[in-house]
């Protein structure tokens, strides 16, 4: 009998982002040999295969086929994870605030959350999942055992994303930077449709004066609280 989803521990980091959740939940995942969801890859992975097959933004119903038929495949490697995308390995093309922007766009869809939804719940296996995004506390897992809700001041995540970028040898405009984490911020907590907001439930983290491993011990103090570390 295949396994159903609450039979699995589940852990949720969500959070806009620059928060780090995505930095914490792979950490953690690796720290528990659990399996790791990174759902924003998805709405990017959408908005990137709409974008090469040519797709108008404006046609709703074409982008919610293009996240039904998403051809992905997500396979571990030495550094993290390569993605294929229709068997082409994505670059770094991924995590650019351009394509950021346009996940944004096409996550405000209720079409396109709906295609995805069904393919988020299929990362969770035994023993475990660790799931990072904006929804996974509230709609996508509602009943996961450690809720985290992760955030930050837009200007100090704006700052880390420049020193990111900085360390690259990319250049980049802080008030550019900034700009675009609030315009991000505005659009993924003002949608209709599974808006970025803490689980009732959720564990409320600050990490706006917090290092990594801050974080990380915090999170570890509530895994320990359910027995799961
Ligand atoms: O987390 P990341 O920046 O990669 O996500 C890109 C975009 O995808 C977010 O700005 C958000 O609009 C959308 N997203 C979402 N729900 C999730 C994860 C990401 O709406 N669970």
């Amino acid at each position: 009998m295949s396994e159903s989803v609450t039979a699995v521990h589940v852990v949720t980091i969500d959070g806009p982002s620059g928060s780090g959740k995505g930095t914490i939940a792979a950490l953690l995942a690796r720290e528990l040999g659990w399996a790791f969801l990174d759902s924003g890859a998805l709405y990017r992975l959408t908005a990137l295969a709409a974008l090469n097959q040519g797709v108008d933004f404006a046609d709703t119903a074409a982008l919610a086929v293009v996240a039904t038929t998403l051809d992905v495949q997500f396979l571990p490697a030495e550094d993290g994870l390569v993605i294929l995308l229709a068997g082409e390995r994505v670059g770094d093309s991924l995590r650019t605030e351009e394509v950021g922007a346009m996940a944004s766009r096409v996550a405000a869809l209720p079409a396109v959350r709906a295609a995805l939804l069904q393919r988020q719940r299929d990362f969770a296996r035994h023993p475990g999942l660790v799931a990072d995004g904006r929804d996974m506390g509230t709609v996508v897992f509602p009943d996961a055992t450690v809720k985290v809700f992760l955030t930050a001041s837009a200007e100090e995540r704006a700052k880390r994303r420049f020193e990111q970028l900085h360390s690259k040898g990319i250049n980049a405009s802080f008030d550019r930077l900034l700009a675009d984490i609030q315009a991000r911020d505005e659009r993924d907590s003002q949608r209709t449709v599974a808006p970025l907001r803490p689980a009732d439930d959720a564990i409320i983290l600050d990490s706006t004066q917090m290092t990594i491993q801050e974080v990380f011990a915090a999170v570890m103090v509530q895994m320990r609280l359910k027995g799961l570390a």
